[in-house]
């Protein structure tokens, strides 16, 4: 068995209008962010142990030796995916790194698991499907989050913005009309998308109604979201983030941190913003109608007591090339 290294990166992601609700089967918006992802280099040998090494985080696990807990739920992906490519007994070294943050509503588990299975792959110089990819990167994100939907391995394993559901799958949402320019602002607290989903799901039980009404509200402006980006009115999308931002508060998954984000972006210009992803911590996201607009959105997090700022756009996309 040859012991090359294969090197795979996937992007973070932020998600943009429906998190939650999509947990419990509407639709969301997913969007990749290009600037950050995580690489997975790995070496297979023919016999030996599955060695995980994640030296930015200092965490390291063994299939012989002493686990971190952190990185199990990779090591379980490591097998499936040497069973599943007909290596099972081989021996696996991987180093994981990434520019993703972790607990940051950015997807760092599920862009690791795809960048892993792809590498595992290419060292076998075995061929992998997306839905191979998808399906195997889906043990790992099932042991990081108990409960995921899915969209967050389908969003960077495909590397474009996605419109979401369990029942339909993932179809892109591509913007053909204009350009969309995001902030991203981290309230650099850590919240473990587990505890948070964890959170909505005890809410759920006792007040079923409640949480159905808002999720159907999430859905409406998902699919209100794919109209905005696919006829390119980037003005009417703000609005809907906004509306998202308050059934997210209603539910529970806001803080003070990121209400406070949000004011800011929309003091200094932004057309709207919203948390990203669980919530109770990680990112706000922002739109701005121009990106003349994007440097004093993040100086105005900053002030507001952002950890960090970073930008995502989604760019149009010709008609023909759609297809
Ligand atoms: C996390 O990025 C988005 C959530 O909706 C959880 C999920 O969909 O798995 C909060």
């Amino acid at each position: 068995m040859s012991a090359k290294t294969s090197v795979r990166s996937a992007p973070g992601k932020v998600i943009l209008l429906g998190e939650h609700a999509v947990v419990y089967g509407r639709r969301a918006i997913a969007i990749p962010v290009t600037g950050r992802c995580a690489e997975a280099s790995v070496q297979v040998h023919a016999a030996g142990p599955v060695r995980l090494e994640a030296p930015q985080i200092g965490e390291l696990w063994r299939s012989d030796g002493r686990a971190s807990s952190l990185l199990a739920p990779l090591g379980e992906l490591v097998f499936a995916a040497l069973r599943h490519f007909d290596a099972e007994g081989a021996g696996l070294t991987a180093r994981l790194r990434s520019t993703i943050p972790m607990a940051a509503g950015m997807g760092s588990g599920a862009a690791v698991a795809v960048a892993l299975v792809r590498a595992i792959a290419a060292a076998l110089d075995r061929p992998s499907s997306h839905e191979e990819v998808t399906r195997l990167a889906m043990i790992a994100e099932r042991g990081f989050h108990g409960n995921p939907s899915g969209i967050d391995v389908e969003v960077t394993a495909r590397g474009e913005p996605i419109v979401f559901s369990k029942a339909d799958g993932a179809r892109p949402v591509l913007p053909a009309a204009a350009d969309f320019h995001f902030v991203l602002a981290d309230t650099g607290v850590a919240a473990a998308t587990a505890a948070v989903v964890g959170a909505v799901a005890a809410g759920f039980t006792e007040a079923p109604e409640r949480y159905e009404t808002a999720f159907d509200e999430l859905d409406a402006l998902a699919t209100k979201g794919c109209d905005a980006i696919e006829s390119g009115d980037a003005a009417e999308l703000g609005p809907l983030m906004d509306q998202a931002q308050s059934v997210l508060a209603a539910i529970g998954v806001s803080s003070p941190e990121i209400e406070a984000l949000v004011r800011a972006a929309r003091n200094a210009g932004a057309a709207g913003a919203k948390l990203a992803g669980a919530g109770r911590g990680g990112h706000v996201i922002a739109i701005v109608l121009s990106p003349n607009d994007i440097p004093a959105v993040e100086r105005a997090c900053i002030d507001a007591g952002a950890a960090d700022t970073c930008v995502t756009k989604l760019l149009r996309v010709p008609r023909e090339a759609k297809t």
